[in-house]
């Protein structure tokens, strides 16, 4: 996936004025990878996703799917919001179904698949539960199940992990690290937690307040990531890296006033 020099405005109602929320943002994601984009409220990283989804398209600049541009939401991409966005009145089986409904696949098939889904994300016994039985981050594993479900490339994620416990977190993190193995999907993580994007992220991508653009790209090599029984975070190796994104931040907020 490839970002080139994407610039997003709004145009600010009542105005004649716009609202620059992406400027001339360059990145190149691998297949495969996982990637973690990290950036203050509001620099503009929901508008990125949009973009990517094909909801909305650049004001200039371009994104690049295997080398072709996005004119639209396809089943290329997955996404998965901060919010639920289950449908209330399906049961989690039903709303693994969803996107397998969209690729006209038969009934018998799409039962077989969902299926398969909700046991990856460790669901298998809640099948015929509907959203409101089940925990947030059960929710969440639904979600996960139901974007990964038709099978898209690209896993797309805003922030899905922000609204659970702290311990809930860590728990999904962990599974999305297996899932990611398990898959070899490429995904594309956005959150506002430092200490998340450095322990998802194969790379870190520090963004820049509005308007967003790249502030620096850190790697990250942490062996025993998502291993069971390893308190990571509190290994020096992690320790560093953290407090590396937490600089490139606060050097991009520096700057910021400045521009
Ligand atoms: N449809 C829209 N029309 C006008 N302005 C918009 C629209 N969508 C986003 N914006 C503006 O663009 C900027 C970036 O918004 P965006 O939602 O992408 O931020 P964000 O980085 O996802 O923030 P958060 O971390 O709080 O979710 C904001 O100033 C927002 O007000
Ligand atoms: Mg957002």
């Amino acid at each position: 996936m490839r970002f080139d020099s994407v610039r997003k405005e709004f145009p600010v109602r009542g105005t004649g004025t716009s609202l620059v929320a992406l400027a001339d943002l360059t990145l190149d994601v691998a297949p495969g990878e996982l990637v973690t984009l990290v950036g203050p409220s509001g620099c503009g990283k929901s508008t990125l996703l949009d973009l990517v989804t094909g909801l909305s398209e650049p004001t200039s600049g371009r994104i690049l799917l295997d080398g072709r541009p996005v004119t639209g939401p396809g089943l290329d991409r997955g996404i998965v919001f901060q919010q639920y966005a289950l449908l209330p009145w399906r049961t989690a089986q039903a709303n693994v179904e969803l996107g397998l409904e969209a690729r006209r696949l038969p009934k018998a098939q799409r039962r077989r698949i969902a299926r398969e889904h909700l046991e990856l994300v460790g669901l298998s016994g809640f099948a015929d539960r509907y959203p409101h039985e089940l925990s947030g981050g059960m929710k969440q594993r639904v979600a996960i199940a139901r974007s990964l479900a038709f099978d898209p490339e690209v896993l797309l994620m805003d922030e899905p992990f922000a609204a659970l416990d702290a311990q809930t977190r860590e728990t999904l993190q962990d599974e999305l690290l297996r899932i990611w193995r398990a898959t070899g999907k490429t995904i594309v993580f956005i959150t506002h937690g430092i200490e998340e994007a450095v322990y998802l992220g194969q790379r870190v991508v520090v963004l820049t307040p509005r308007p967003g653009r790249v502030q620096a790209v850190l790697d990250v090599d942490l062996p025993g990531r998502g291993e069971p029984g390893q308190d990571l975070r509190a290994h020096p190796t992690f320790v560093a890296l953290r407090h590396r994104v937490w600089d490139a931040l606060h050097d991009a907020r520096a700057e910021g006033g400045v521009r």
